[in-house]
């Protein structure tokens, strides 16, 4: 039997729409932009390249046809400006609303930067999508939400204190979607995100995620840092369940609307679980390390233990048959050794000239 996202995938193929993603140049925005032109949807992406990359989109070009290219309409811009949100979201039906800063620490250094974007910027592209119109509004929240809250699992409606700028930006967002909804009647759907990983994650920087951090330091052969003692558990949940909550959020039906959904597995794994099946994923890609990662001290603002309930998301949009964990490593890991062994040898060829 078909199930709901399957449904959904064929009625778009038959009647495609507008979709605006913000963030498209980044890791989940660019994923999103690769299912949308596989399904012959037409999209317009905003983005500054402030933490995304033209790689990405150009990586995405040459996955899909020239035909499927030609849907897609990219506008170089800032949702903190009113005026690149209203461009934007100009005859788009569903909108995708990805575009933040993320990264606790990073908020943690530049609160300020962090609240402009994740705030400042939801809103001017809130009120641009509530002023055209669109059908549907989805943004991506966060599982940091959850905050200091001790229950495991994390249901949507139980939530705790936030511990960082970031967090209190995510759920900003979320009280502003709700105000929206009984003020002027625009409903939105928020996505609390769970350590989404998968291919065209940033391995570089000072606020990368483990899993690109780790994988690009087993790659080059550099010693791997475990934050505390490895027993940190999170839900980790590859991109394409991410891209898939997404597609059946901006399509749901209206009682599902102004609501917030876990994306994420329902699984935890802790931190030294997680390294021996990096370990192990790699090795399927011949790349073999068995050195013992480095500890050191706990991060501010981490949050010890996440493990999503998904059950509301199973219920009201349809959001089964998710990719586990160990399938979405072994998904990731050949785009990981493709792409730092093309930018070592690029490294290479640039130390020669
Ligand atoms: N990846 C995760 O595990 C995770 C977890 C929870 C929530 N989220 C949220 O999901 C969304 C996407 O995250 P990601 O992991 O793809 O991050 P990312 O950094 O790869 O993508 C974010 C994109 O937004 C763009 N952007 C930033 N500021 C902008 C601005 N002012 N105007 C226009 N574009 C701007 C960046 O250039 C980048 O391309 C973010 O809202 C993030 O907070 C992600």
């Amino acid at each position: 039997m078909l199930n709901r996202f399957d449904l959904v995938r064929e009625e778009l193929v038959r009647n495609p729409k507008h979709w605006l993603i913000t963030g498209v140049a980044g890791f989940v925005g660019s994923n999103l932009l690769e299912a949308l032109l596989k399904l012959n949807q037409h999209v317009v992406g905003l983005d500054n390249f402030m933490t995304g990359y033209r790689h990405n989109l150009d990586e995405v070009r040459e996955l899909v046809t020239s035909e499927q290219w030609a849907r897609f309409r990219f506008i170089e811009g800032d949702v903190r400006s009113f005026d690149d949100c209203a461009a934007a979201v100009d005859g788009v039906d569903y909108v995708l609303h990805q575009a933040a800063l993320g990264s606790v620490p990073r908020s943690v250094h530049d609160p300020l930067t962090t609240h402009d974007v994740n705030n400042s910027g939801f809103l001017r592209m809130m009120v641009a999508a509530r002023d055209a119109r669109v059908k549907s509004f989805t943004y991506a929240a966060s599982s940091s939400t959850y905050g200091d809250h001790p229950d495991l699992p994390k249901v949507e409606e139980k939530i705790g204190r936030p511990l960082s700028p970031y967090a209190v930006t995510k759920l900003c967002n979320e009280l502003y979607a709700d105000v929206f909804s009984r003020t002027y009647g625009f409903d939105s759907v928020g996505l609390r995100y769970f350590n989404v990983f998968g291919q065209r994650q940033d391995p570089n920087g000072a606020y990368a995620a483990v899993i690109p951090l780790w994988t690009a330091a087993l790659i080059r052969g550099d010693d791997v840092y475990i934050n505390g003692d490895g027993e940190t558990s999170r839900d980790f949940c590859f991109v394409d369940n991410a891209v898939k909550a997404n597609i059946l959020a901006a399509t749901a039906e209206p009682s599902a609307k102004n609501q917030v959904y876990n994306v994420a597995v329902g699984d935890r794994t802790t931190l030294n679980d997680l390294y021996k099946a990096l370990q192990q994923a790699l090795a399927t890609q011949g790349v073999f390390s068995d050195r013992a990662p480095k500890y050191r001290e706990f991060r501010i603002g981490d949050v010890r233990h996440s493990q999503a309930s998904v059950e509301k998301a199973e219920r009201l949009l349809g959001y089964t048959q998710r990719i586990a964990i160990l399938e979405g490593l072994l998904k990731t890991m050949p785009w990981y050794v493709q792409s730092l062994r093309h930018s070592n040898r690029q490294l290479a060829r640039l130390g020669q000239a």
